[in-house]
């Protein structure tokens, strides 16, 4: 499945991209190797999610002669949806070192595929920040639903989601209820399963990621 069916989405192809969604998809891989797949991929989403910021300029003295400088000029918030967004965020902040990081905890019900929001903590400045929030998996999109009406709420304007791998119900989900938030993921995969597990998927991402199959 391609981004060209949802408005909005755009999907990264790249060929560490294609070799690393291996690794982690595949059953036999452990804990190091799967987080360290997940690293790499995630430095590569946070480029293209960095994409849009806005830059102000300043003179600059090189050794040689004055020139035009460049910063970002809008302030950045990581927003990761705990546990498995944690596996994201590092990346972004490689980038944006000085970056504000929120805190919203999701644990999704087994039965009801139904989020449960556990935990909130989100910085100062969520009206005016480029706030991205992070969570490798989309499947239903209730836990990015809930997170992305939690920050709206809150008077966010600039929102991002940042996902490893989405399903298209998921991505529909999102492109109802949240038309101005940009996303940026590494695969559409084909469906959700009938436990709303992503098919093919990588199984649990946090579970993987912190070793608690
Ligand atoms: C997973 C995943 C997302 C959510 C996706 O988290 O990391 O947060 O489920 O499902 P949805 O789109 O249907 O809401 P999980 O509940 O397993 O928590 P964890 O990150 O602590 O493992």
């Amino acid at each position: 499945m391609n981004s060209q069916q949802f408005e909005n989405v755009t999907l990264i192809e790249h060929p560490v991209i294609n070799r690393d969604l291996t690794i982690l998809r595949d059953v036999s891989t452990g804990t190091a190797q799967f987080r360290a797949a997940l690293k790499r991929i995630a430095v590569i989403l946070a480029y293209h999610a960095l994409k849009e910021l806005p830059l102000k300029t300043f003179e600059v003295e090189t050794p040689i002669e004055k020139t035009t400088g460049y910063d970002i000029e809008q302030d950045v918030m990581v927003v990761p949806i705990l546990r498995a967004g944690l596996g994201l965020s590092d990346a972004l902040l490689q980038f944006i070192p000085d970056a504000k990081v929120g805190h919203l905890g999701m644990e999704r019900d087994e039965t009801t595929h139904e989020p449960v929001d556990y935990y909130s903590n989100i910085p100062d400045g969520v009206e005016e920040d480029m706030v991205l929030v992070v969570d490798p998996m989309l499947a239903t999109g209730g836990s990015a639903h809930d997170a992305l009406s939690f920050l709206e709420k809150q008077g966010a304007q600039h929102l991002r989601f940042v996902s490893l791998i989405c399903a298209p119900e998921g991505l529909r989900k999102l492109e109802q209820e949240h038309p101005d938030v940009h996303t940026i993921t590494a695969a559409i995969d084909k469906k959700l399963n009938e436990d709303a597990f992503i098919v093919p998927g990588l199984g649990d991402a946090g579970d993987r990621y912190f070793g608690t199959t």
